[in-house]
């Protein structure tokens, strides 16, 4: 069975740096610490509806971190800013490894599918605006399943709707939590490191791999699989 990819999207394959640019004209010098702010939040709100089990689409906790990163910065942001921040979110670039990586890695046989907390229509549109959706076989959403990474569920929705088992399936992810929820789930993962001030959650779970670029995936993960073609 040839090697299965899932891979994350928003900070892994999609640069959502595009929306800190955008935040600049809004908020200036606390930029960064305002963009930290709202993506721990947007995390935190999808972490804690999936353990609520009071599912909402992935981009209302995207919505409502803005809302609450504008309030405890004391940022009276009008709709319309709120609305063009949001717009970026639905069309960002792809990081400038992306392209060539996946293609290396569809033309030596692996798998690929894309695999988020997004809705399968706002992945398809984001893919389709960074050019990359003709290399994915599927996307697989959490939505299908009214919950959120790292519910173990949503590993085994993927290992499912990919026909696939978990010895064959890596996750690709930049999101530490998810690398440690798919290997909580069965599958292996690697954590793509794109900064190397990025740091792993000191659990006992370490990724199965550590690259800093797509292109080093194929012999990492070939390097697991010496058994078998992708
Ligand atoms: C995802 O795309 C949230 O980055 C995470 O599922």
């Amino acid at each position: 069975m040839p090697t299965t990819l899932a891979f994350d999207i928003y900070g892994t394959l999609i640069d959502t740096h595009g929306v800190v640019n955008a935040l600049r004209a809004i908020v200036g010098e606390r930029t960064e610490a305002f963009s930290s702010t709202w993506r721990d939040k947007q995390l935190e709100y999808a972490f804690r509806r999936g353990l609520m089990r009071n599912y909402v689409d992935f981009a209302v906790c995207t919505r409502q971190a803005l809302d609450y990163t504008c309030a405890v910065n004391g940022i009276a942001m009008s709709g319309e800013q709120k609305g063009a921040l949001l717009a970026e979110y639905r069309c960002l670039p792809a990081f400038p490894d992306v392209g060539d990586g996946l293609a290396q890695l569809r033309d030596a046989g692996f798998r690929l599918y894309a695999f988020s907390n997004g809705t399968e229509s706002a992945v398809a549109a984001l893919l389709t605006g960074a050019g990359i959706a003709d290399f994915f076989i599927d996307i697989v959403s959490v939505d299908d399943l009214a919950s959120f990474k790292p519910d173990p569920a949503v590993y085994d929705l993927f290992l499912r709707r990919a026909g696939t088992s978990g010895d064959a399936a890596w996750l690709v992810s930049s999101n530490p939590f998810d690398v440690i929820g798919a290997i909580s789930a069965g599958m292996r993962a690697a954590w793509l490191r794109r900064s190397p001030d990025a740091v792993f959650d000191p659990w006992d779970m370490a990724p199965t791999a550590t690259v800093a670029g797509l292109g080093e995936l194929k012999a990492v993960i070939g390097g697991h699989h010496s058994d078998r073609a992708p």
